[in-house]
């Protein structure tokens, strides 16, 4: 059995839980012991009678409280749906890199679906260090966007609310007009591969937050191994730990 670095394990009681889109629930727990993380890192949650913890993206980290964006998907995500204030929870975290972000740069952030949790972290972090930057956001529908978060742009496919069209369609718009020094996002591998695409034709930086199935979450299994192009040599990375965070001309989009 893998045994993970003590400090990395924790004890949390819930404070808050709440239904804030037709598919998306947000979650706040706090932590016995002081709790630091980055934008991107993500915290991986022992859920009872289930062997894996499921990996979730950190989105807010406020007075030692640490919130969870996450959608229903199978029986990890339905036991967390039905926890109540005051339960306690088993975690680990804060795991993985995390972007870094330079205050000094205009920042570009794309959020797609669940993928915008690791971006709004980011966003609140790059304006408390005073930076410009601009958050852009897609979903499918009005009914899946999240009620407790503000976004500076919204784009759904149904045109329900905001843009009509996939975040896709306005990536270069939003290059065109803010023009952005660095550019970071989170969503489908598809929507990350595309916006990488985009940036490299218009010579922009760009960082992904990647999602990979999740075995140990430390670094130990090689489950979530992915391939880099770096200085001309292919080599292995883990997403839990080398990741999720990359540079997308780096990855090796499959
Ligand atoms: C770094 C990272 C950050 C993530 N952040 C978020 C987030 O902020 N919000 C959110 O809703 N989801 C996020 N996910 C996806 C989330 O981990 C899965 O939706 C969740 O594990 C599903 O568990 P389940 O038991 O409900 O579903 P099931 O489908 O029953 O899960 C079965 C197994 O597959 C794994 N799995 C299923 N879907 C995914 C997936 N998309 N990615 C990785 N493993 C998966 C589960 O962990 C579990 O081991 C993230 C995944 C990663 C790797
Ligand atoms: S999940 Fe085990 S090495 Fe990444």
């Amino acid at each position: 059995m893998v045994v993970p670095k003590q400090k990395k394990l924790h004890k949390a009681k819930i404070t808050e839980i709440s239904q804030v889109s037709k598919t998306l629930y947000y979650i706040k727990f706090k932590p016995e012991s002081l709790f630091e993380s980055k934008p991107g890192q993500f915290v991986s949650i022992l859920c009872p009678n289930h062997t894996l913890r499921r990996p979730f993206s950190i989105a807010s980290l406020e007075n030692n409280e640490i919130g969870v964006l996450f959608k229903k998907k199978g029986s990890g995500t339905e036991y967390m749906a039905g926890l109540k204030i005051g339960d306690t929870i088993d975690f680990l975290g804060a795991l993985g890199n995390g972007f870094k972000f330079d205050k000094d740069k205009k920042s570009l952030l794309i959020g797609a679906g669940v993928g915008v949790a690791p971006v709004y972290y980011l966003k609140k972090e790059i304006e408390k260090a005073g930076g410009d930057n601009r958050l852009i956001v897609g979903f499918m529908t009005k009914d899946e966007v999240p009620s407790n978060m503000s976004f500076d742009e919204i784009a759904t496919n149904d045109g329900s609310l905001g843009l009509k069209g996939s975040i896709l369609d306005y990536v270069e718009q939003e290059i065109f007009f803010y023009k952005p020094d660095v550019i970071y996002s989170c969503g489908p591998h598809i929507v990350l591969k595309t916006i990488t695409e985009i940036a490299q034709r218009h010579s922009i930086s760009s960082f992904v937050a990647l999602e990979k199935v999740m075995a140990c979450s430390i670094g130990v299994c090689r489950g979530c191994v992915i391939k880099l192009q770096k200085n001309g040599t292919t080599v292995n990375a883990s997403v839990c730990q080398d990741g999720p965070v990359f540079r997308g001309d780096e990855v090796l989009w499959q």
